[in-house]
């Protein structure tokens, strides 16, 4: 029941919402709504509005609008604020814990280590006093900050009264404030909008917003906070970091759920090389991992130098973004007539790789994040995906021009089309000189899967005109490519033998796959391939009959019957049959009997493990069937990094099973 009495209600709301940013910011089991927070957060403030002397500093309404007077004093820490050594390979991770091991003796064989995400940030020092914030400081120079209490109070990560029983008199908790990618990303977007200009990474961005002069301007940001160490801590026993981090998240303090603790060097050296991976899968950056020796004693004996503590190092990566001259849009036309515009870029360091192009979606992609050539941009890799073009670093300059796709083909000058509805501009020429060079590309890095010749090979076979199309690949003399600057004989060889091969290795559904049929892909190709058998009753097929293999509809059925019904098309088969690629379905192309035998999966997204056709592959050497729609007959859908929106919203109508790439492992016995 909700108290009749003011006082007594606004305690009783002042508790339930504190509560209810601590299920939400620490234990990441939210307990309520987000309208139901905000109703009850409304009925404290007329509550106080009405009797302000109902107001009390850890109430979640006094998060914004301190005076001004305040900001941004300098302030003393009350215990200074060291930093970290860091280092950049595994073995020098090996190497500190050798030193640390020798510098602690005999009790060096009992080394525990707690290894933190190092949130890319901020770090900020806050100062409680009998459980309430008194006080929110920058880092600054290690000793001395600068006061942003008011900007920190809007952030409701960050409790403005300790819970849990026996809190001390005074303790200084320490963390990073930083902005999650999702905000990062959304306040850019914002920005550009507004012609303003965007911040180049999420640590500039949440630096920027606490640095605000009006605390309603940060309280719009979306920050969030970290804790994970303290400082001065009146009448508190702890005998480790892990065991603070307990204590932390006890009082209220999220700390982060991928801090954990290990007892072995390997583990330390492991886990901190997997993470250069997995954190793309964090919503925020961290640009490292932070490694601790766990025990406070241990630490101790183990001292500092130049306040860097010889218990800790930083193991940082290169930054995943930096910002580089834009020099043109330029336009590469697909296999399949698509126009792709990609980036010219000053070649920049990013994440330990040069990255000197990067790709750019479409026209109206580009113009949204209003991207022009001659700017300077920021540019980003996740993962091990392609780099992108994030945005704008800087305000546009005056007379540089919004992107327009060309008006023409690039390569064989036909008039280029939009289709209704698609983001894309397509070359309608079937003949377009570009659409043979792609087909050829895909072919050596797809289907074919051809060491050793890549894209730039193939560009430079194209450009000296020795191969212009499939057939020509396989009719490639050794002494065509000793006269090609960069082959010698050993290259040379390797290469004829490489494409030599693939001849007769593709199988038959891979064929298809290579032969760059609109709309069919490698799920597709083998539905083909297996339905029919041979190209030639493939080729015999009317459209009706193509339209019964699963995953075909009309339309599709009808395009394929087409294609195949084309001459130039019919000669293309039957030249590349004469040189000797699979035209029939092998024995290793049919589905195999096993323990999956009966359940059907769909893939979609990027795969860490696998390449999709390998996942397909497994699978299917279990029995399983892979398709590449969700139906009400799905067993499951495996789900990668970037999943089409589409299969997850229908898997979830149907109520498919929804797997990780660690469920598919177990799936296939791996894990
Ligand atoms: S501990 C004695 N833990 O990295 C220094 N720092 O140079 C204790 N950081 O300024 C710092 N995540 O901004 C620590 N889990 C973490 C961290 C972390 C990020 C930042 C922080 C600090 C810098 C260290």
């Amino acid at each position: 029941m909700a108290s009749s009495d003011p006082a007594a209600r606004a305690a009783e709301l002042r508790d339930v919402l504190n509560r209810a940013l601590i299920a939400y910011h620490v234990e990441d089991e939210p307990i309520m709504e987000d309208a139901a927070y905000d109703a009850l957060f409304d009925e404290l403030l007329a509550l106080e509005e009405e009797q302000p002397d109902l107001v009390t500093p850890d109430s979640p309404t006094q998060r914004v609008g301190a005076p001004a007077s305040e900001r941004f004093r300098k302030v003393q820490h009350l215990s200074p604020m060291g930093s970290l050594d860091k280092v950049t390979t595994a073995e020098a991770v090996s190497k500190w814990a050798d030193d640390v091991r020798k510098r602690l003796g005999k009790e060096g064989d009992a080394v525990a280590y707690v290894l933190e995400p190092k949130i890319d940030g901020l770090a900020i020092n806050l100062t409680y006093r009998d459980g309430v914030l008194e006080q929110g400081a920058t880092r600054g120079d290690g000793v001395e900050g600068e006061d942003v209490t008011v900007n920190l109070r809007t952030i409701r990560a960050i409790p403005l009264a300790m819970a849990g029983e026996k809190v001390p008199g005074t303790v200084e908790v320490r963390g990073e404030v930083y902005m999650p990618l999702s905000g990062f990303n959304a306040l850019n977007e914002r920005l550009v909008a507004e012609e303003k200009k965007p911040t180049p990474n999420p640590r500039n961005a949440a630096a920027g917003s606490l640095r605000q002069k009006d605390s309603t301007i940060t309280a719009a940001r979306p920050l969030s906070f970290w804790a994970y160490a303290i400082g001065v801590h009146d009448g508190v026993e702890l005998a480790s970091q892990w065991e603070t981090l307990a204590w932390l998240r006890e009082h209220g303090f999220p700390t982060n759920p991928y801090a954990e603790r290990v007892e072995t060097v390997e583990e330390v050296v492991e886990h901190s090389v997997a993470w250069e991976t997995r954190r793309s899968e964090l919503d925020y950056e961290i640009d490292g991992i932070v490694i601790k020796v766990d025990s406070y004693a241990q630490q101790e004996r183990l001292g500092a130098l130049h306040g860097r503590p010889r218990w800790a190092r930083a193991f940082k990566w290169a930054p995943m973004t930096a910002v580089t001259r834009l020099h043109k849009i330029a336009i590469r036309v697909g296999r399949t007539g698509a126009l792709n515009p990609w980036a010219m870029l000053e070649p920049v360091e990013v994440g330990g790789v040069t990255v000197s192009r990067a790709t750019l979606h479409n026209e109206e992609d580009i113009n949204r994040k209003g991207i022009r050539e001659g700017d300077d941009v920021i540019v980003q890799r996740a993962g091990d995906v392609i780099p992108q073009v994030v945005g704008p670093a800087g305000p546009h300059r005056k007379g540089t021009k919004e992107f327009r796709m060309p008006t023409h083909c690039p390569l064989c000058g036909t008039e280029i089309v939009k289709p209704e509805g698609e983001a894309m501009h397509r070359c309608p020429n079937r003949a377009c000189p570009s659409r043979g060079l792609e087909t050829l590309i895909s072919w050596v890095e797809g289907p074919a899967d051809v060491d050793g010749v890549g894209e730039q090979t193939v560009r430079t076979l194209w450009q000296q005109g020795l191969v212009r199309s499939l057939p020509d690949l396989y009719r490639l003399q050794k002494e065509q490519l000793l006269e090609l600057d960069g082959f010698g004989e050993i290259s040379a060889s390797n290469a004829i033998e490489q494409i030599e091969s693939s001849r007769t290795r593709v199988p038959f559904s891979r064929v298809l796959l290579g032969l760059n049929i609109a709309g069919i892909g490698w799920v597709l190709a083998q539905n083909l391939a297996r339905h029919f058998e041979t190209v030639d009753k493939l080729m015999a097929a009317a459209p009706e009959e193509i339209a019964e293999v699963e995953g075909f509809g009309p339309d599709r059925a009808e395009a394929v019957a087409e294609w195949f019904a084309d001459d130039d098309n019919r000669a293309l088969v039957e030249e590349l049959r004469r040189l000797g690629l699979n035209f029939e379905l092998s024995a290793a192309e049919q589905p195999s009997e096993g323990p999956l035998t009966g359940r059907t999966y769909v893939i979609t997204g990027t795969l860490e493990r696998f390449s999709r056709d390998d996942a397909q592959a497994r699978l299917e050497a279990l029995g399983a069937k892979v398709t590449n729609s969700v139906s009400a007959k799905t067993t499951g859908l495996v789900v990668g990094e970037e999943p089409g929106a589409s299969k997850l919203a229908k898997a979830q109508k149907a109520e498919v099973p929804i797997l990780s790439e660690s469920d598919l492992l177990s799936l296939l016995g791996e894990s």
